[in-house]
């Protein structure tokens, strides 16, 4: 047998107990082998192999450019990475909003050419069709509301959504919806800490935070952002871990200035 067998995966029923027993869900985005095996060994619970590439992995300004062909390319890096993180690929942008079969086709690939455990699809009431017949077909689906970056030209700004009472009943409704369409969890993106509490206590699924307080049952960080990797982001959601950005630069320089002063490679460091 060998040493990762024994590593027991997490799964949409332990999300679903940590939510029942109140352990909070640690949650971070990953898009290659390297970061997705050092947060597995760090015992994350969840890697989102999130859109985010788009602005992250690939610098587009947005998280719409990205295709369906890419988040799989990734998505396979990261799940071989991942031992016991469940991981999840979001569809992105175009890959589902023309109908629930497109979604379920976009879905199933996904899932046969990455292995990743469940996808992400954007949207309340909308796409609720999609998350029934993608969840049908025996592939877990987690929702996304409040800030919903696909939408970023709907909406125009990346501020705190559903602040007015109108908008936080619409997302509380489509929340109910999107459990009921069949989602094992949801994601809710830069909304009131009060209505982030106000969803987790209503919904029997996992809801999972970025920027939506203290009360929900678990939380997501987008890597490149904790490890302070990201120029010139500085949400107040943001709790940064390390400096890498400026470790990493020092590291190359050091290295730069090395090789031309030829103090490497030394004796020992030459055959
Ligand atoms: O794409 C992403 O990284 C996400 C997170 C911000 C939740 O959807």
């Amino acid at each position: 047998m060998s040493v990762h067998s024994e590593i027991k995966r997490v799964t949409t029923h332990s999300l679903q107990k940590m939510k029942q027993t109140g352990e909070k869900i640690s949650m971070i985005t990953a898009y290659d082998y390297a970061f997705s095996g050092i947060f597995d060994e760090a015992g994350i619970d969840v890697i989102l192999v999130g859109d985010s590439a788009s602005n992250t992995m690939m610098g587009y300004e947005t998280t719409l450019p990205i295709t369906l062909d890419q988040m799989i390319f990734m998505a396979g890096s990261v799940v071989r990475g991942a031992k016991r993180a469940f991981v999840v690929c979001d569809l992105p942008f175009g890959s589902y909003q023309g109908d629930s079969k497109e979604a379920l086709k976009s879905s199933i690939r996904i899932m046969k050419e990455s292995g990743a455990h469940a996808v992400k699809l954007e949207g309340g009431k909308e796409i609720c069709e999609s998350i029934t017949r993608i969840v049908s077909s025996g592939i877990p689906v987690m929702g996304h509301l409040g800030l919903t970056p696909q939408s970023i030209y709907k909406f125009g700004t990346y501020t705190v959504r559903a602040k007015e009472d109108a908008e936080a009943e619409e997302l509380i409704r489509n929340a109910h919806m999107v459990q009921e369409a069949g989602a094992f969890a949801l994601v809710l993106e830069k909304i009131p800490a009060s209505l982030g509490k106000r969803v987790s206590e209503e919904l029997e699924i996992p809801v999972i935070g970025i920027g939506a307080g203290m009360h929900v049952d678990g939380q997501v960080l987008v890597m490149h952002d904790l490890l302070g990797i990201t120029k010139d982001f500085s949400p107040r959601f943001l709790r940064r871990y390390a400096n890498l950005r400026d470790d990493i630069r020092t590291a190359a320089a050091n290295y730069i200035a090395d090789v031309r002063s030829k103090d490497f490679p030394n004796e020992k460091e030459q055959y």
